[in-house]
């Protein structure tokens, strides 16, 4: 990974407008600064960056006093969405709460300076985007346990009134071992968050990705936890079509589309698709939140039921970039792990 030099700055682009420039311009705005080495709170030493986007830089670090490794992400506190210590210190204790196999576990945060870092688990895999990328679409038996994982770790947030706000793939995270992940709380919503700050990160929010947003988001209505199952309905779609439900790049475009047309089918664009795929992601991306499912249990459910087809649990293939050299298994190019025990499908 190529990291510019520290204070040299970012070329403004040419012209705006279509996420993908934006997202470049964003991404070379906020990351010329590779802090590795440094030690935060006198406890977190920064080995390598492990991970950039929109709003911060992710660290592989080791947590000096316990000797173990852990993620470090920091927030710039020049970036377009600074964050109040305090306003950090209600989000971690929410997300502390939440201890779910499925999302991942908070352990520390605080602040240095402008910027505020937080603490979490650190995860060995790959996002669910690049697990994509590399398969192309994803066949619907593999399909159904890593977005019932997705549902399952949702719906703990949505129980402790958290709304994620920005669920897409690269913000879910798949372990060697099948385990889905959900993590990148920076857009999410906490009960009691005051509105202003809500008007803040909607701005974040339509900024990033604004694929996986539903129509009320556009309206100018206060997303609720079904916007998230909304989204998921996309990462459903992406998934077996291998293509966005809403395909196009320019933001405006990308917004009429989303409040006035309805996408294919995903058995439009993948024929070996089951009718069931086509209900269940065309249910989530109901254009009216109150048809589509209602919680993330429901969803959830919808998706396994029927799954004794598939109880041969799929494996999961990570590409070789993903795995040391050092890791025998490579030569063969391809590892394969049991996705999920069969238990969970209880
Ligand atoms: N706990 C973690 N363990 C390992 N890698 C992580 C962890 N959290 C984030 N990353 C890596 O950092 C990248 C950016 O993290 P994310 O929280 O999504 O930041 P952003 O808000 O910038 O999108 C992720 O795509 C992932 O590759
Ligand atoms: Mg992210």
């Amino acid at each position: 990974m190529q990291l510019t030099q520290r204070g040299i700055g970012p070329a403004l682009p040419g012209k705006s407008g279509t996420v993908r420039e934006f997202q470049k311009h964003h991404h070379d705005r906020t990351y010329y600064d590779d802090r590795s080495g440094m030690l935060v709170n006198g406890q977190y030493r920064l080995e390598k960056i492990v991970g950039r986007g929109g709003m911060g830089t992710v660290y592989l670090a080791t947590d000096t006093k316990r000797n173990e490794a852990v993620a470090v992400k920091i927030r710039d506190g020049n970036t377009i969405r600074s964050v109040s210590p305090k306003r950090i210190t209600s989000e971690i204790q929410a997300l502390s709460q939440v201890r779910h196999r499925n999302v991942v576990s908070m352990k520390d945060a605080g602040t240095c300076g402008a910027d505020s870092f937080i603490v979490m688990e650190y995860l060995e895999g790959m996002d669910l985007d690049r697990y994509i990328a590399q398969e192309g679409t994803v066949p619907y038996a593999d399909a159904i346990p890593i977005l019932a994982q997705i549902c399952s770790g949702l719906g703990a947030l949505h129980d402790k009134g958290i709304i994620h706000r920005d669920v897409k793939p690269h913000n879910v995270f798949l372990l060697r071992d099948g385990t889905v992940k959900i993590f990148d709380f920076d857009l999410s919503r906490f009960s009691g968050q005051e509105q202003a700050e809500l008007h803040e990160s909607r701005h974040g929010y339509i900024i990033g990705t604004p694929h996986y947003l539903p129509p009320e988001a556009f309206k100018g209505i206060r997303p609720d936890h079904r916007a998230d199952i909304y989204a998921v309905g996309v990462i459903m779609y992406r998934m077996l079509c291998g293509a966005l439900p809403i395909d196009c790049d320019e933001v405006a475009q990308i917004m009429g589309k989303i409040l006035f047309e309805n996408p294919a089918p995903p058995s439009a664009r993948n024929p070996s698709l089951p009718q069931r795929a086509d209900e269940i992601a065309m249910r989530a991306l109901e254009k009216e939140p109150e048809r589509r499912f209602q919680s993330m249990d429901e969803m959830r459910r919808e998706l396994q039921s029927g799954a004794a087809l598939f109880l041969k649990i799929p494996a999961l293939r990570f590409g070789l970039g993903d795995i040391g050299p050092e890791d025998p298994t490579v030569r063969a190019g391809i590892i394969t792990q049991p996705l999920l025990a069969s238990s969970d499908w209880a």
